[in-house]
């Protein structure tokens, strides 16, 4: 009875935790005073919210169609807060100050950061095709043949599809098809979960995550992990990947031979784990998927189609807004779109 109480509580202290700082996230300066209204702005999501919600979504109130999710037991809280709120509430991660002063940017910041976050997200949109193709023919022509063959092969089980994906991560593992292996400590094929529905691509491993061998473990990777957490998923439950597996040198943007080399890899990881959604980190992501040079503030939150099937909704790099945190509301907005894609306008609780 009394584990019980306080497993209710262990919980009640999470989502509101989460709630308050995914609440500070979206950048709204309080609760609205009438109950009338909060109960309204809950229910309404953008697409039937009406001008009464467009006007509170305006107002600050845009995240509040979605309930904060229920943070894992364990788990830090579902904060997405921007930078200068939680520096001053509480200190940045010492990670993210030191990484801020001393890493050279990720090339991310450098594509975002040319042109200035575009206000206005699109209006919804239903996939439209890419009018290019994911990979050039002669690098689908190069793909690794046990790549191929293994992502061709339909899994028949989740035991089936990681034993898949472990044979494509061990080929990686010894992968010497372009220059960027002379320079790897180690390859980064993924983490998360090969089930998922939701696969995140970012654009190549950074130092933390050539020391360590795993995507996203750096400072943009704890902020992907709170976007992750704001939309109701937890950092494990999802997939994560890259355009490239091994780090360009001084974090430069990788060379489009290098992603043509790599993109066997995550055609086959994308083809074994057939999600829902692809979210693109970043300008690159999105070149590497389907080919578009165009810059990520007019890509960002227009869907697009990778291989004619899979939705892909580009946004950008958490590493741009670290630089960047009043970008956070348009990701934000990306993200809620994907959710809506997922049927999840609200994230799930508990
Ligand atoms: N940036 C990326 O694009 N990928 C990572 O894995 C880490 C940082």
């Amino acid at each position: 009875m009394v584990d019980a109480l306080r497993e209710e509580l262990a919980d009640l202290t999470a989502s509101v935790r989460a709630f308050l700082e995914w609440h500070a996230m979206t950048g709204a300066d309080g609760l609205p005073g009438d109950p009338s209204a909060l109960h309204e702005a809950l229910g309404a999501s953008s697409s039937e919210g009406g001008p009464a919600a467009a006007r509170r979504a305006d107002r600050g109130f845009a995240g509040l169609d979605a309930p904060a999710p229920a943070a894992p037991r364990g788990a830090a809280g579902a904060a997405f807060a921007p930078a200068a709120q939680r520096s001053a509430a509480s200190p940045a991660h010492p990670e993210q100050r030191a990484a801020a002063l001393a890493s050279p940017p990720h090339p991310e910041q450098r594509a975002a950061e040319a042109q200035p976050p575009r206000a206005p997200v699109q209006p919804p949109r239903a996939p439209e095709p890419s009018p290019r193709p994911a990979v050039s023919a002669a690098a689908a022509s190069r793909a690794e043949p046990a790549a191929r063959a293994l992502a061709a092969a339909q899994p028949e089980s989740p035991e089936e599809r990681s034993a898949r994906l472990s044979l494509i991560a061990e080929e990686v593992r010894t992968c010497q098809k372009c220059p960027l292996h002379e320079g790897r400590t180690h390859t980064v094929f993924s983490r998360g979960d090969p089930l998922s529905e939701i696969v995140f691509v970012g654009e190549g491993p950074g130092a933390e995550e050539d020391q360590q061998g795993e995507p996203f473990v750096g400072p943009a990777g704890q902020l992907l992990d709170k976007m992750i957490a704001a939309m109701g998923y937890h950092r494990d439950g999802v997939y994560i990947c890259n355009i490239v597996k091994c780090r360009p040198p001084k974090n430069r943007k990788p060379e489009p031979a290098e992603m043509a080399a790599c993109s066997p890899y995550l055609a086959s990881q994308l083809a074994l784990i057939k999600p829902k959604v692809i979210v693109a980190l970043g300008a690159t992501a999105v070149q590497g998927l389907i080919g578009t040079t165009e810059g990520i503030t007019k890509l960002r939150g227009t869907w697009k189609l990778y291989k004619g099937s899979i939705p892909i909704m580009p946004t950008f790099h958490p590493a741009y807004l670290l630089r960047q945190p009043g970008a956070k509301r348009e990701v934000w907005s990306d993200l809620k779109e994907v959710m809506r894609h997922l049927g999840k306008s609200a994230p799930d609780r508990g």
